[in-house]
């Protein structure tokens, strides 16, 4: 496995080549990266998972300086799996001037987390924009985790006419169900134990609508009072249209269930998507 920190390294290395899938990450590589890589083995014959902690998706008072860079592991595991560039640049390359123009994304993206992470998304587009361009990949892997941002980085692609397939990937969940993610490893044993209730609360949702309730907004507040009689303090939990991410007409078939709340100081997110035959 080549690591590559540079982009005048990789755009030699790269070219010529024909069948990119990048695979783009913040590192701390966990099984549900892995399984984005795998993906992406399948796919093409040449995967260059990117790894860059991007201070522009980050608000203040948000994890920036504390979130997990563990380059060495990250490595090993990537490499154990066959995947075949790491690239990961600084900020010196990636940013080598304070970056001043960005990829404004639409409303979709102060919805949501948008509204609870001003400006998030608009970092996430500006340098996914340029990871694509760096790489030039004929397609990309994202989880399904981050199910908005998914959302926009679909859209991103479309309307900016980058040639790359945007392929999605499931989310890898614990035994208990807990969504893999790099900030489990901020909660406490307590905490820990508490967290799959986040998904357990999107769980009982899908049940009721399976049963043919269509009473979203009461779902939503019993979903909400759950988690915050049980300490979480709940950004949202809401059911929504699985395109566009819209408050759903009751007729809608393809619903998601998007839920982000803290559990002392840890942000978790999840979704559940519910398809009504
Ligand atoms: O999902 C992530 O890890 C990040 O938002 C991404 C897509 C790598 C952009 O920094």
């Amino acid at each position: 496995m080549q690591v590559v920190r540079n982009l005048k390294e990789l755009r030699a290395r790269l070219g010529g080549e024909s069948q990119i899938c990048c695979v783009p990450t913040m590192g701390n590589i966990h099984d549900g990266h892995l399984s984005l890589v795998k993906i992406g083995k399948e796919r093409a014959p040449l995967v260059v998972t990117t790894i860059f902690v991007n201070r522009l998706q980050f608000g203040q008072g948000e994890d920036f300086e504390k979130y997990p860079r563990t380059f060495e592991d990250d490595c090993e595991k990537l490499k154990a799996l066959g995947n075949d560039i790491v690239f990961c640049p600084d900020e010196t390359q990636m940013y080598p001037e304070p970056q001043t123009f960005f990829i404004d994304p639409p409303k979709i993206a102060n919805r949501l987390e948008g509204r609870f992470r001003p400006g998030h998304f608009r970092g996430v587009c500006t340098v996914v924009t340029k990871l694509f361009n760096a790489v030039q990949p004929q397609m990309a892997v994202f989880g399904k985790k981050d199910y908005q941002q998914l959302a926009i980085i679909r859209e991103l692609t479309a309307q900016l006419s980058f040639p790359i397939e945007i392929i999605p990937a499931e989310t890898v969940r614990a035994d208990d169900g807990l969504a893999l993610s790099s900030r489990n490893r901020y909660l406490s044993e307590s905490e820990r134990a508490e967290a799959p209730r986040l998904r357990q609360a999107m769980l009982q949702i899908e049940e009721a609508i399976r049963g043919g309730d269509r009473k979203y907004v009461a779902m939503e507040y019993l979903a909400g009072s759950l988690l915050a009689r049980h300490g979480w303090n709940v950004d949202y939990v809401v059911i929504r249209a699985q395109k566009g991410l819209a408050r759903p007409s009751l007729d809608e078939k393809k619903l998601v269930v998007l839920g982000a709340a803290k559990l002392g100081a840890t942000r978790l997110i999840d979704n559940l998507e519910i398809n009504i035959d």
